[in-house]
């Protein structure tokens, strides 16, 4: 039996990107996407979704469908769960949690090197290495010598290492926390983050060269799906905007804290003047303002037939259980602690109908020297007033 014919499903792929747009802003990279043997990066185990679990996809078992994985142009392949902790297979063969690495999908991994103005010679901080793939197309603009890449897991960057090795591949990887940069090689005209944060770590303003570009998923537990693009300035500032939509894994630490809901303290209750699914309709520019409005907000929908409801939680004291089908009824919305969670989604949606239903790309970041993050919209004189305020 003969392999998959890797170059020519690399050929498809690249054509496909290119169909779509994604090497409008950066037309070099069609040729590292056309140069960069993806299969040589990705594990030949690797992760596939079925339905309520994870199952393995060999290479050994079934190579077709495991380079047609490598191969999509719009799948990220998920390389690993649960940080590695070995979960046992359950009796229906899946590993149920979370996907915690993944090589990114090429869609959106050619969308942000577009964004990112990379130019030859540029010194590139990359942070979340993974396979080391994406090290390896910034190293095809940036040039040998002139990438860095961080990977947190040490068994991954063991792995970046060897990959980046095999396939002729300069950058130098390093094991660590990316949230404190790499301070050895500082200062960096880029860093590009392959995980989304939730605040932009101080270490990525001080070690980018002033003029520098910021490149990172950003977002909230609410609503993971911005990619901005900031520009650091001299005096330790940064400023810009979101450029795309982008939806990644968190840095390990901006994860959201696991947990319940205390559900104490008095319950208020009452009826909900507006349909909980018209609120929280899935609209991914209405939730990342929504996201952005009621800080520390986290939603979980419960799967019950006849009663469903959203559960809203702060991260702390405050608590939100809202029906979805009898939800005008007096006792539909049940409020506890001192935030009433309900009442500030309702006003963050009513924000986001009444200023004309912004997309992602209307919103923007600056951080000031002292680390304090302001979001606006249109502009830094326009800025956004959490619900908390
Ligand atoms: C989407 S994946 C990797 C994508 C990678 N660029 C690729 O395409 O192979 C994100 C990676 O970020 C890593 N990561 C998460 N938090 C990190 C941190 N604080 N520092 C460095 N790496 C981190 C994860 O372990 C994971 O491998």
């Amino acid at each position: 039996m003969t392999g998959p014919d890797f170059a020519s499903l690399r050929a498809a792929c690249t054509d496909e990107l290119a169909k779509s747009g994604c090497f409008d802003r950066a037309p070099w990279a069609r040729a590292a996407v056309l140069k960069v043997e993806r299969e040589r990066f990705v594990p030949r185990d690797v992760w596939e979704w079925a339905k309520d679990g994870y199952r393995v996809l060999s290479y050994s078992t079934d190579p077709q469908a495991w380079a047609r994985a490598v191969y999509d142009p719009v799948r990220a392949v998920v390389t690993q769960i649960n940080d590695d902790e070995r979960t046992p297979l359950t009796t229906d063969g899946l590993v149920r949690g979370a996907a915690t690495s993944s090589v990114s999908a090429l869609d959106i991994v050619c969308i942000k090197l577009g964004y990112l103005d990379l130019e030859p010679g540029h010194k590139v901080l990359d942070i979340g290495a993974g396979s080391g793939v994406n090290a390896a197309l910034l190293e095809e603009r940036a040039g040998a010598g002139n990438v860095v890449t961080i990977e947190i897991d040490t068994s991954l960057a063991e792995q970046a290492e060897h990959n980046l090795d095999t396939t002729g591949y300069t950058a130098r990887v390093v094991c660590g926390d990316g949230e404190n940069g790499f301070a050895d090689s500082a200062p960096y005209d880029r860093l590009i983050c392959t995980a989304s944060a939730r605040h932009i770590p101080r270490a990525w303003r001080e070690q980018a060269r002033p003029g520098g570009t910021i490149l990172t998923p950003f977002g909230t537990l609410f609503s993971n799906s911005g990619l901005l693009r900031l520009t650091v300035g001299p005096d330790g500032t940064a400023e810009g905007r979101f450029v795309h939509t982008a939806a990644y894994m968190w840095l390990r630490s901006h994860r959201a804290p696991g947990g319940r809901p205390p559900r104490d303290g008095q319950e208020r209750l009452s009826a909900s003047p507006a349909d909980p699914d018209k609120i929280l309709d899935n609209d991914w520019h209405a939730n990342f303002a929504i996201g952005q409005l009621v800080p520390g907000l986290t939603m979980q929908r419960t799967i019950s037939e006849e009663d469903p409801r959203i559960l809203l939680w702060d991260g702390k004291d405050s608590f939100a259980s809202v029906c979805c089908a009898g939800w005008d009824e007096a006792d539909a919305v049940l409020q506890q602690g001192p935030r009433s969670l309900w009442d500030e989604v309702l006003t963050a949606r009513s924000w986001w109908d009444d200023h004309g239903r912004p997309e992602t790309t209307r919103y923007g970041l600056t951080i000031t020297a002292d680390d304090q993050h302001h979001m606006w919209l249109d502009s830094p004189e326009n800025p956004l007033v959490h619900s908390t305020a």
